[in-house]
């Protein structure tokens, strides 16, 4: 029994798998997992839907479900067994999932999903539904309790999509792996597009443009590879620290190269990534969503040995101006960190909130605002570094003092101003520039506005930053920062939840 439980769907669709590319679920497993680590459940579960409509049963239904160690840390995961049904969910098949995730839930530690999957077993009709349901419930109850992370690894179609998106982070794999509601044949049908399984859910569509995916692997070993240093990171639930991974890199390390790196021209744009990893213990920035709005950076990294969560402003990418995508990007992946307590360190250099019709109309203040709310609503200790421009109300966004930042530094490149000298100048200056054409006006009364706002100082005199760093020493100081917050207390109103403007 237990041979014919571990054949799946049998020798001819596991060749199947692998001529597509694609490993089998124990495969998977075996090679996600730490040796001699896994513990399978329910290995014998058997479809009950020979009571309503025959199908060839297989044991296990289509799906491995279990506990295991990756470097030493127990998670519980389930793989879909594509080889049974296309991987496809039914009643006992959801049974088993549900079972382990509960078991998660109650041990507090991270679940992982290995997604190969048809969707709704369609045999299995409603019953099917019903069993996604009850996974989405749990998805729920498990969010900001437990880290959920998600691989996909084949089709996953219907039904499948939606468990992944409700957990915390997604990975897709290169040529093998799409998501989809409906498939292209479904398009075809309902709105006559005609569309290729790439092209309607591939990973450079959903790590790209709709921003599903947070990580694209380029084979299921690197996906495998994603999932251990992302876990590496994070803490087994939410009521304890991430880990401290002791190194050799000083905490009390300069690095002169800040000093020259945001260049004199405020127009002028730099790599936003370099500065961060400068910093960061090692230099090792694990960059989250890197395909999606690149306009904003968010990863982790370390300080001092401990886990942070880094959002940043890329001049390199549209000025490093906040619009409809970033701000989701950033308040998601915010509110990832507050809920595992993770201390989030900001850089700031935006010109603004992108303007346009195509922004207004999509949506850029319901989106935009998400930003702030999730700084506002995050508890965790906040550091901010303002390294050029602060402006408008992406500075408010972009963890200021008073949505509550912990503590809030500026580089003496910095400018805290409602907006850039140039569009500033137009408007104070407007009757002196009415009056007088001359370029050399125009230059005059942008550098006299420039002097007078465009320097961290105004905002230091009135203590909205606390401190102005010399950019070689950031490291230093943000470590002592971390250090002295570390056990930083701040109690909210009591309430069911807060309604983030979705
Ligand atoms: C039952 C399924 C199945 C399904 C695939 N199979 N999907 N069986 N229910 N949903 C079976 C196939 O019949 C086949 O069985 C085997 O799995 C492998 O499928 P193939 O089509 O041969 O494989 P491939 O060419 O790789 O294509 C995989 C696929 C395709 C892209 C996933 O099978 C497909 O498009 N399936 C339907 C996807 C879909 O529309 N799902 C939505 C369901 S509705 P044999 O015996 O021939 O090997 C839904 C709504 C839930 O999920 C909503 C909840 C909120």
């Amino acid at each position: 029994m237990n041979e014919l439980a571990k054949e799946g769907g049998g020798q001819t669709r596991i060749d199947d798998q692998h001529k597509k590319g694609k490993r089998t679920a124990r495969e998977r497993i075996e090679m996600l997992l730490d040796p001699e680590s896994f513990v399978e459940l329910d290995k014998f579960v058997l479809s009950r839907a020979e009571e309503t409509e025959k199908i060839v049963r297989h044991y296990g239904d289509g799906v491995v479900t279990g506990y295991g160690t990756i470097e030493g840390k127990t998670i519980f995961l389930f793989a879909h067994d594509f080889t049974v049904l296309g991987g496809s969910l039914g009643e006992m098949f959801g049974k088993k999932i549900n079972k382990v995730m509960d078991l998660a839930m109650k041990a507090g530690v991270p679940f992982i999903g290995l997604n190969d999957s048809g969707g709704a077993r369609i045999q299995e009709g409603v019953q099917s539904l019903a069993a996604y349901s009850e996974i989405f419930f749990r998805n729920t109850l498990a969010s900001g309790v437990i880290p959920q992370i998600s691989a996909i690894l084949g089709p996953c179609a219907g039904g499948a999509v939606y468990s992944p998106a409700m957990t915390d982070f997604v990975i897709m794999v290169e040529k093998t792996s799409n998501m989809f509601i409906t498939g292209p044949d479904v398009v075809k049908a309902a709105v006559g597009e005609d569309v290729t399984f790439e092209q309607l859910g591939g990973p450079q569509v959903h790590a790209t443009m709709s921003g599903v995916s947070h990580f694209v692997a380029s084979s299921e070993e690197n996906c495998f590879e994603i999932i251990r240093k992302l876990l590496s990171f994070l803490p087994q639930n939410n009521s304890v620290f991430p880990p401290r991974i002791e190194n050799s890199d000083s905490a009390d390390r300069t690095d002169e190269s800040l000093d020259s790196i945001v260049p004199p021209d405020s127009n002028k744009p730099y790599d936003m990534k370099k500065l961060v990893s400068t910093i960061l213990d090692e230099n090792d920035f694990f960059e989250v969503h890197s395909l999606w709005a690149p306009n904003i950076i968010v990863g982790f990294g370390r300080l001092d040995g401990g886990t942070v969560g880094i959002v940043a402003n890329q001049p390199m990418v549209l000025a490093g101006a906040l619009d409809i995508d970033s701000s989701n990007k950033a308040a998601r992946f915010i509110r990832f960190c507050d809920a595992f307590n993770i201390p989030i360190v900001t850089f700031v250099d935006v010109p603004g909130y992108m303007p346009g019709i195509e922004q207004e109309s999509g949506g850029i203040i319901r989106h935009g605002s998400k930003l702030l709310f999730a700084y506002c609503e995050a508890t965790v200790p906040k550091i901010t570094i303002v390294v050029r421009k602060a402006y408008g109300g992406a500075y408010c966004a972009m963890g200021s003092k008073y949505s509550k930042a912990d503590l809030n530094f500026a580089w003496p490149s910095a400018q805290l101003a409602v907006m850039g000298p140039e569009g500033a100048a137009k408007i104070i200056y407007r009757k002196e520039l009415e009056a007088d054409h001359e370029e050399a006006t125009r230059t005059r009364l942008v550098n006299e506005y420039a002097e007078k706002y465009a320097n961290p100082f105004i905002a230091a005199e009135r203590g909205i930053i606390d401190g102005v760093l010399r950019p070689a020493e950031s490291r230093k100081e943000i470590i002592r920062a971390l250090r002295t917050l570390a056990n930083k207390s701040e109690q909210r109103p009591v309430k069911k939840h807060g309604n983030i403007e979705l």
